[in-house]
């Protein structure tokens, strides 16, 4: 049968059956028993788990157990900058900040303007490695620790990370590239080689430190391939399996797919206006009835409403008040317009307020940049 759902690093599209993609990738469900084990150390729990977005994950429960060892884990993630950052993004990134604090560890973050200028025809070099530096400014907004957090660019770090690809290239065949990524003879060589560097932050503070420390990895589920290939290859350079949550994607504003940069109307950037805020979200798509009438006969389906889910992911954070915008949407209660106005206000809100930090952010961005 004919699947029908593409999800790679470089493209997401159609109807993703999370479950079957748990079962393809060889990923295990975020089940109740793991999350009260996660609330033991946390006291409470982030809603982005509490309503499972974040739904698989690799050897989570393994990181609990050296935690409570006393063996430390460390966090990475990161952000291939091709361009502004947009709310699907923060997704990661906002429960990466929680588990810092809650773990009180240090976060690596990776900015990749190599695979970027690999993948993107028309990105240069200087495009990409200032993307870096813009984008650093939403990750440092969203208030990570100073002393606890590094961020580097692939080239301007890439005399430590060179060395360390460089070891994870030689264990690495081509093969196995072109089967976990799909890439072909006609891929320009950066392509096949770029893993390489992603892998690299997975071990790095292991090298550093000079002791093997456990790597916990939070993203979307996109990024999986890459870290399949690293829990290969880092036993085999004498370090531990990489760990990972994973989270579903935030759609677009629009019917289907992931919320995606190449699809501008359908996603909302950091840098959005007001006015544009407000004018996609009123062309988002909802779960509402063609006519008045039908709607309040029927109520409004919130399980396809594009408004809905980022009540869900992002802008409703209280269980009760979601429940009650769910009951009241189903029974006629409250209209597509009202939500959509709702949701408005709040998305502006979290973008200005978000802006501020930003600004900040740009006083101490040395404080947080690793180059060599
Ligand atoms: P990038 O820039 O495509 O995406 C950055 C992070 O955002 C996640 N993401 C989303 N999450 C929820 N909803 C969406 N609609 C959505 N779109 C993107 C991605 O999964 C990612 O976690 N190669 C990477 C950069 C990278 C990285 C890493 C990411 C380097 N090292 C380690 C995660 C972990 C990239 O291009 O991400």
């Amino acid at each position: 049968m004919k699947k029908k759902y593409i999800v790679t690093p470089w493209e997401v599209s159609g109807e993703i059956d999370y479950d079957k993609l748990i079962e393809e990738f060889g990923l295990k469900k975020i089940d109740d028993k793991l999350i009260d084990r996660i609330k033991e150390h946390t006291g409470e729990l982030h809603p982005l788990i509490k309503r499972k977005f974040f739904f698989a994950h690799r050897d989570l429960d393994w990181i609990l157990d050296e935690y409570e060892k006393g063996n430390k884990f460390f966090l990475y993630t990161g952000r291939g900058p091709s361009g502004d950052t947009h709310l699907g993004h923060l997704v990661p990134w906002i429960l990466t900040k929680w588990l810092q604090d809650k773990f009180d560890v240090e976060l690596w973050f990776q900015m990749t303007d190599d695979e970027k200028f690999y993948f993107k025809e028309d990105l240069s070099i200087e495009d990409t490695n200032s993307f870096a530096y813009d984008n650093a400014l939403d990750v440092i907004a969203l208030g990570f620790k100073e002393n606890k957090t590094y961020i580097f660019s692939d080239f301007d770090y890439a005399r430590t990370l060179y060395r360390e690809a460089a070891k994870v290239a030689k264990k690495l065949n081509f093969s196995t590239v072109r089967a976990v990524f799909g890439l072909d003879e006609s891929s320009n060589v950066g392509k096949i080689f770029f893993t390489c560097m992603q892998s690299v932050p997975a071990f790095l503070p292991s090298i550093k430190y000079g002791k093997n420390i456990p790597c916990l990895i939070p993203h979307a589920v996109d990024q999986d391939p890459h870290f399949r290939i690293s829990r290969d290859i880092l036993p085999k350079l004498g370090f531990y399996k990489p760990a990972s949550i994973q989270s579903m994607f935030l759609p677009g504003l629009l019917k289907g797919g992931k919320m995606s940069s190449s699809i501008k109307e359908s996603a909302i950037f950091i840098s959005d206006s007001d006015n544009e805020v407000d004018k996609k979200i009123k062309n988002a798509f909802t779960g509402g009835r063609d006519t008045l009438k039908e709607q309040k006969e029927k109520g409004g389906r919130p399980e396809i409403c594009m408004v809905f889910n980022y009540f869900n992911v992002l802008f409703m954070w209280d269980d009760k008040e979601l429940n009650e915008i769910k009951e009241r949407c189903k029974s006629g209660g409250i209209l597509c317009g009202e939500c959509k106005k709702i949701l408005s206000e709040r998305v502006k809100k979290f973008l200005n307020e978000h802006r501020k930090k930003r600004e900040d952010a740009k006083k101490k961005l040395n404080k947080f940049i690793l180059k060599d």
